[in-house]
């Protein structure tokens, strides 16, 4: 049956006796008091084991896999081929061994061999589970996912350090990387599009730690954005004539908190005529109209060598005639030519920086061109950042794990040696619910844009009432 992957060699060696690792036993002192009653520790316990049989089973047919299958004449195998060979030679094996399985359970596990040897093992599942949206490994007995805000502990598990670094391995010889004693972490791109990052032993003390930003077909546009409250109606008008108005916009806000996210909606105000260049780390941003050229920065090789930093991605991109100039992220030395850029004829260029709020932001700002080298009096350096940023949109994860943009703030030029800056919109919190959700509003402070007048000589004359602030309830 599975002769066409088969190795053409003597029979195979007998499959290794698997042996597990002997437990460390928890000092009396520490032990957990056995108190759930046995009714419910019984199905609980039978559960385990189970697991544990299918587990060994799964890696005796993975080996025996491994030494059957003829791997490289995988990679001209359709998944259909491949599927049957994996299932005739688990039957085989299963045989053999005189394990009987049930329908399901041989399922499950011809398809857990499946992602095994074509894709990524245990994280398969999660990759393909739509609702997460990241997947966060601390060493192989531990993987958290992150759904509606909510990190949540799976279990789905490695074997071991050696099955997720076989994993680790396996993703970035993918995209010509290696990680290994000598170069410990690796930022990678799945086939995906997801966002891979890696650290391994012994920099990552108890087992390599791997974070996945799942990439999303479907982006979140703005009207996603505004149904799930991210912000309301009257802020979406107002940032479509920011944007469409050419205002320099930075996204500002933690990790993982939308920045991303944000940065893309907003982009899909900017007209189908215009050139945008994007520069990123690892392409994320999805942007609809038909003009656009994609950068992807590069990190140095092993050796040292061959790294296009989001600085030289940048002052290339000027050289190329954009109308507007998109960075994923900026975080250091290109801040200056960012700044340049949005001083320098590409109005509405776009960015997102780590900050907690607008003013933070311009702190960041301010320590990113003071760590590139650049010796300039404060003064002059407010004064560059002030006339080349209009707009700071505070993106926010709150404490019940809900995504939404907490501040508009227009920044309005420099009073003496400070960056004047008036908020529009805000996130007002008033209260918690009994389940720990935040309640609250968006509202307009009451200050009427500064652009108001730019608005309206291009065209977006948005109503006086939108400035209007909502009363609390
Ligand atoms: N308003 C929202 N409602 C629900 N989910 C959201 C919202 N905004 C973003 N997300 C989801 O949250 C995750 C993180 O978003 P995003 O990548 O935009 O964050 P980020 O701030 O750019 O993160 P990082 O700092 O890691 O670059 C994504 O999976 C995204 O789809
Ligand atoms: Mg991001």
């Amino acid at each position: 049956m599975f002769s066409k992957y088969k190795k053409t060699k003597a029979a195979p060696p007998p499959a290794p006796k698997v042996t597990e690792a002997p437990k460390a036993v928890a000092p009396a002192k520490f032990a957990r008091k056995a108190n759930a009653s046995a009714a419910v520790a019984a199905p609980l316990d039978k559960e385990r084991k189970r697991k544990e049989r299918m587990g060994e089973i799964k890696l005796e047919l993975h080996r025996a896999l491994l030494d059957n299958l003829n791997l490289a004449a995988l990679e001209s195998a359709t998944d259909t081929d491949l599927r049957q060979e994996i299932s005739a030679i688990s039957s085989e094996v299963l045989q053999e061994k005189n394990i009987i399985l049930n329908r399901e359970d041989r399922q499950t596990l011809n398809q857990e061999l499946f992602d095994e040897v074509m894709g990524l093992g245990p994280l398969e599942t999660l990759l393909k589970d739509d609702t997460v949206n990241d997947i966060l490994v601390n060493g192989p007995q531990q993987i958290f996912v992150e759904r509606d805000g909510k990190l949540q502990l799976t279990d789905v598990t490695f074997k071991d350090e050696r099955h997720l670094l076989r994993i680790i391995d396996k993703i970035v010889s993918a995209v010509g990387r290696r990680v290994d004693e000598s170069n410990p972490y690796v930022d990678a791109r799945l086939k995906d599009g997801s966002r891979f990052n890696a650290m391994v032993p012994p920099i990552a003390v108890d087992g390599s730690l791997v974070s996945i930003r799942k990439f999303k077909k479907d982006k979140l546009g703005i009207d996603d954005l505004v149904e799930f409250g991210a912000f309301n109606e009257e802020m979406a008008a107002y940032l479509q004539a920011a944007v469409a108005t050419r205002l320099n916009i930075i996204v500002s806000g933690g990790t993982g908190s939308g920045k991303t996210t944000t940065l893309n909606a907003l982009s899909s105000f900017i007209d189908n005529a215009e050139r945008i260049l994007t520069i990123e780390d690892t392409a994320e941003l999805q942007l609809q109209q038909t003009h656009v050229g994609r950068m992807e920065s590069r990190p140095p090789n092993v050796e040292g060598k061959g790294e296009v930093s989001p600085r030289d991605c940048l002052k290339n991109a000027l050289r190329m005639r954009p109308d507007r100039i998109i960075v994923g992220e900026t975080r250091g030395e290109e801040v200056i030519d960012m700044l340049q850029a949005m001083n320098t004829g590409h109005d509405g260029s776009m960015t997102t920086i780590h900050a907690n709020s607008a003013r933070d932001g311009v702190s960041r700002l301010e320590n990113m061109i003071a760590m590139a080298g650049i010796e300039m009096p404060l003064k002059a350096v407010r004064s560059q950042i002030s006339s080349a940023v209009n707009l700071i949109v505070q993106a926010s994860r709150l404490q019940d794990g809900s995504r939404r943009m907490t501040s508009i703030t227009e920044v309005t030029g420099m009073e003496g040696e400070v960056i004047s800056m008036q908020e529009v919109f805000r996130y007002q919190r008033v209260g918690l619910t009994p389940d720990n959700k935040i309640i609250g509003h968006f509202t307009a402070t009451g200050v009427r844009s500064h652009y108001s007048e730019r608005f309206r000589m291009w065209g977006y004359d948005l109503p006086a009432s939108i400035y209007e602030p909502i009363a609390a309830e």
